[in-house]
């Protein structure tokens, strides 16, 4: 394969430098960056046997620039193995970045990948650069790129679409072998809302606008980024993560932090009828709901598997600080846990990929335990690379405090208040950097039963510098990063008033 010197050179980059980071500079089993920044997972998809993840790399710095496309496989969704990079910013359409997208298995067996290109001419009077969305093609490894780019372009948008805001195309193929793509422009148009455009095409290579599927009517943010469009339990799921977002309050606690946020909604969809009909847009309810609701969680893509399960991936960082962090060694960035994704009672359920559960070593379990206002330490639960599961009640107490990642100088804290059906990470005390948000509160769903109120179900994975929190099956989820020395590995439990507790912990060992 033609390899352009932009491409060699981030493939000899990454070969000498990424072998010198060491293991300890890695989560345990989340995914990271082979060497330098990571954002957005790209490409997800199940190829050959192997599930594919390409990420919005930038080998050279652990901040953003110069996007690649780095790529690793995986048998079962936990370990990875690291490939050369993919795609390169090396052509006239894409040199300032080969921003997300997505990919698809062809039939004659190639896999091809369809990004952002972002050109480093004509750039808006903002200094925008125009975008238009790119093939590559490829054997699993190699991908090159297609002659024929940038196969959509600005006459490609609809009428008063912005080609300074066009891009992140999530690519499926239909029952006919057909294929569609989803991309995101903003309008320029009186309304200036998002639009997701929806364009078509026989063979992947050559492709016509065919509607605008959805507008961002309600004005949810601005630029929706990186939609993932899919059939879920015999409904359609619309993902997106706007941007700047406004704050949304629903009973003292926020639904929406101001910012960037990722949302879902649920419908119907047929491809060969093309329309997108919300099932909530007839009611009151707001038709959206966050998606994660922790303090960082960007930029997913969910990908209907071969299997039948649909699997969703997140960057775990949020967007608005992350270039903001203390200079680090020779990585910055990690995803979630990949997430096995179902609809139970118009919401979207999340559970870990269940291969995780390979990788537990080293149960300890306690059965009712009583917590009270004197801070309870069990042998044998602590760790920085554990996954949790916990069974709380709460008949007479105010507040649980569950800390975690903690020293006599810090610490990271889950908080309950049974009462109210609040619930709130907070990370003031982990010595994170003075530019990040530092809590968020959120109403635990589904609690309408007072009983129930006093219960709660939690599955936390910790690994090295996250946590994520999914509470009572997976009903929501919270994750959150914490920069907190690795020495600060104690979980404790407290309670003002009384609660019982039956905990289950085991250390996650990928064997590496
Ligand atoms: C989201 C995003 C995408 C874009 C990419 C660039 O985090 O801004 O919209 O394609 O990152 O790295």
């Amino acid at each position: 394969m033609k390899c352009s010197q932009t491409l060699a050179k981030a493939r000899e980059y990454e070969v000498r430098e990424g072998a010198l980071v060491p293991a300890e500079e890695r989560p345990v089993y989340h995914f990271s960056p082979w060497v330098g920044w990571l954002n957005d997972p790209n490409g997800f998809t199940y190829y050959n046997g192997q599930y594919h993840l390409f990420y919005q790399y930038n080998p050279y710095s652990t901040y953003w620039d110069s996007m690649h496309w780095g790529h690793a496989v995986s048998d079962d969704l936990v370990r990875w193995t690291y490939l050369p990079c993919a795609l390169a910013p090396d052509e006239p359409y894409d040199d300032a970045g080969c921003f997300s997208g997505s990919a698809v298995p062809l039939p004659d067996g190639r896999l091809l990948l369809i990004y952002t290109g972002c050109q480093s001419e004509n750039l808006d009077p903002d200094g925008k650069w125009p975008q238009m969305q790119c093939l590559a093609v490829g054997d699993g490894i190699d991908f090159v790129k297609y002659e024929g780019n940038p196969v959509l372009r600005e006459q490609d948008l609809p009428p008063a679409g912005d080609i300074y805001e066009f891009r992140d195309p999530y690519i499926w193929t239909c029952q006919d072998g057909t294929f569609r793509t989803l991309a995101a422009n903003a309008s320029l148009e009186g309304s200036r809302a998002t639009q997701l455009t929806m364009y078509r095409s026989d063979d992947g290579f050559h492709w016509e606008r065919d509607k605008v599927l959805f507008e961002d009517v309600l004005k949810i943010g601005v630029m929706w980024e990186c939609p993932s469009f899919f059939p879920l339990d015999g409904s359609q799921v619309l993902m997106a993560s706007p941007m700047n977002m406004e704050e949304e309050e629903a009973n003292g606690s926020i639904r929406f932090p101001k910012g960037n946020n990722v949302c879902y909604m649920i419908g119907s969809y047929h491809d060969e009828e093309g329309v997108f009909r919300l099932h909530r847009s007839e009611t009151g309810d707001a038709a959206y709901d966050p998606v994660d609701c922790g303090l960082d969680f960007y930029a997913p893509q969910v990908r209907n598997m071969p299997d039948g399960r649909c699997i969703m991936i997140g960057w775990m960082q949020d967007p608005q600080t992350s270039n903001l962090h203390d200079d680090v060694g020779k990585i910055f960035g990690q995803y979630t846990i990949p997430r096995e994704l179902s609809l139970r009672d118009g919401r979207l359920m999340q559970k870990p990929v269940r291969e995780l559960e390979a990788y537990r070593k080293d149960r300890v379990s306690y059965r009712n335990v009583a917590v009270g206002a004197d801070e309870v330490v069990l042998p044998g639960i602590s760790g920085r690379a554990v996954d949790l599961e916990l069974s709380l009640q709460a008949k007479d107490c105010k507040v649980f405090r569950l800390r975690f990642a903690k020293n006599d100088q810090y610490y990271s804290e889950l908080r309950w208040e049974p009462a109210r059906a609040l619930l709130t990470v907070d990370r003031s005390r982990s010595g994170q950097s003075e530019s990040y948000i530092k809590e968020r509160t959120i109403e635990i769903a589904n609690r309408t039963d007072s009983d129930l109120n006093h219960e709660l179900r939690l599955r936390i994975l910790l690994d090295r510098w996250s946590a994520e929190v999914f509470v009572n099956g997976g009903e929501q989820v919270l994750s959150m990063t914490h920069f907190t020395d690795l020495s600060a590995d104690g979980i404790t439990f407290r309670a003002d008033g009384s609660a019982n507790l039956t905990v289950t912990q085991y250390r996650i060992d990928c064997g590496d």
